[in-house]
């Protein structure tokens, strides 16, 4: 039934190789792997470290990034064998609509605007509070937050301004092309990876060891006195031991995310088939290791307990600040390349997104004007321009950890089907060359679904409450609208 309708693989590769008036073939392996860290290293290392290891894993943190980058590497072999087999704009959606048909393919699209659209508002209000952090605080609060924030003081929030500014030079920037953006990102990589081997290096001379015992929060760790007579427990299961480093996992997974929008850019990669996999794989590696040296150093440098009441936000600066003396010009550096990464990972999102919403586009499932081109451009502009219109309404009016939580769970849900759609595929579709070949499936592919629906589980029940919402109102639109102008209804080249 057309619950199920499938595009055919060979109908999605003519489609794709249509260079002449689709997106430009520019990138190369350097650049995807160069995208993929852009995409990566951001607010997840420099903001969610130090939350997960305060309040849930300790030090043990650097094993939450472990597991959460077993749950990627699996998903990661996955995407590498779809990525190879199907170069073509779009991710996870566009396999989905190769192997599970449309239906499925339509939820894991909806699912991917919550991990790159929300992904990108959250980070742009990091970037707002980084950003007045380094004019020493010369915004106004009201300028600077959302109306759901109050501060200590009682004042209350109207509009995020320089989220909304960065959302928008941004999306002005990947309008004018892909090859412009790829070599700003690269740029901007190189300070990234720079500036976090800098701190892992001089921040490993000021580790105190006896911060490191124990390494695993016990369940009968004093509690931290936050002021005004509160606490913060560790005795609830979420708070110690492996479960504390499993929701650590959860909280930290937000850092791994974008490894994956690689693949979005399949149709601009110049050899995919062998790009792809390098792309996926190399960038999650380097950022594997970068983190568990980062996290190590900085609960080293910084005990865990002190993440809990201060310098969640600027960690880094925090414990330069109060732990390395003679290293302030080094927080303020630190400070710089923050806001540089996180443009980088919005830049990614931002693109993922609207090379997301134009494969459904061009398949019917959303109106065409997502898959307009500019004519001199070649970029899907008008599709850009609406995507600033919705993530600028999450960057400028609602709080961070909403938008933050949400992103996670979108991706996570994703992974999981991906890695499903891997096993579907081999079974229908055994003979067709696959450049790159997911090692041990069914073994891996069952793995990555175990160990992300796990992190699914450990997230608290509103944010998957909200995620339930926001797939109910997908279905709904999916029911009125894209399943009747589905492609696929009108010319039915497959199945
Ligand atoms: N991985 C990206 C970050 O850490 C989303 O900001």
């Amino acid at each position: 039934m057309s619950l199920r309708r499938k595009k055919s693989l060979d109908h999605l590769m003519s489609e794709a190789s249509d260079s002449e008036s689709g997106l430009k073939r520019t990138l190369g392996a350097w650049s995807l792997v160069a995208l993929g860290i852009g995409a990566i290293i951001g607010a997840g290392l420099f903001v969610r470290t130090a939350a997960a290891a305060g309040e849930h894993a300790g030090n043990a943190v650097t094993y939450s990034f472990i597991i959460a980058a077993i749950g990627c590497a699996f998903a990661g072999l996955c995407y590498a064998e779809f990525a190879s087999m199907i170069p073509i704009a779009g991710s996870a959606y566009t396999y989905a609509y190769a192997t599970m048909g449309e239906l499925v393919a339509w939820i894991i699209g909806w699912a991917l605007i919550l991990e790159y659209a929300l992904g990108a508002a959250t980070v742009s209000i990091a970037w707002s509070e980084y950003f007045n952090n380094l004019l020493g605080g010369a915004i106004p609060f009201r300028w600077c937050h959302s109306p759901f924030e109050v501060s200590p003081e009682g004042l209350h929030g109207f509009v995020n301004l320089p989220a909304l500014f960065i959302i928008l030079t941004l999306t002005f920037l990947l309008i004018k092309g892909t090859q412009e953006s790829a070599i700003v990102n690269g740029i901007i990589v190189f300070v990234k990876v720079a500036i976090v081997l800098l701190f892992i290096t001089i921040g490993w001379k000021f580790i105190n060891p006896s911060h490191y015992t124990p390494y695993i929060i016990p369940p009968d760790a004093p509690p931290v006195d936050l002021g005004n007579g509160k606490v913060y427990d560790y005795s609830p299961t979420f708070n110690h031991g492996w479960m504390g480093i499993l929701r650590g996992a959860a909280i930290v997974f937000f850092a791994f995310i974008g490894f994956d929008a690689v693949s979005t850019a399949a149709q601009e990669a110049k050899n995919p088939k062998r790009d792809m996999p390098i792309g996926i794989l190399g960038s999650l590696a380097v950022c594997t290791l970068l983190y568990v040296l980062f996290s190590h150093v900085l609960t080293g440098v910084a005990p865990f307990t002190d993440f809990v009441k201060s310098g969640k936000e600027a960690s880094v600066s925090y414990a330069i600040k109060n732990y390395m003396p003679g290293y302030n010009w080094l927080a303020t550096l630190i400070s710089v390349a923050i806001l540089a990464g996180f443009s980088s990972v919005m830049l990614v999102m931002l693109m993922g997104q609207s090379r997301v919403f134009y494969s459904m586009s061009k398949d019917g499932l959303l109106p065409k004007v997502f898959s307009d081109l500019h004519p001199k451009f070649r970029t899907p502009w008008k599709s850009n321009l609406i995507l600033f219109l919705f993530v600028g309404f999450f960057g400028g009016f609602i709080p961070g950890s909403v938008a933050g939580d949400l992103t996670s769970i979108g991706t996570l849900f994703a992974f999981v089907l991906v890695c499903v759609g891997i096993m579907i595929m081999r079974r229908s579709d055994p003979h067709r060359p696959r450049p790159f070949k997911t090692p041990l499936v069914p073994l891996v592919p069952i793995l990555g679904v175990l160990v992300c629906s796990s992190m699914i589980v450990s997230l608290d029940q509103m944010t998957l409450l909200t995620a339930v919402v926001w797939m109910v109102a997908g279905l709904f639109i999916f029911f009125m609208y894209s399943r009747h102008n589905s492609k696929l209804k009108h010319h039915p080249h497959s199945k």
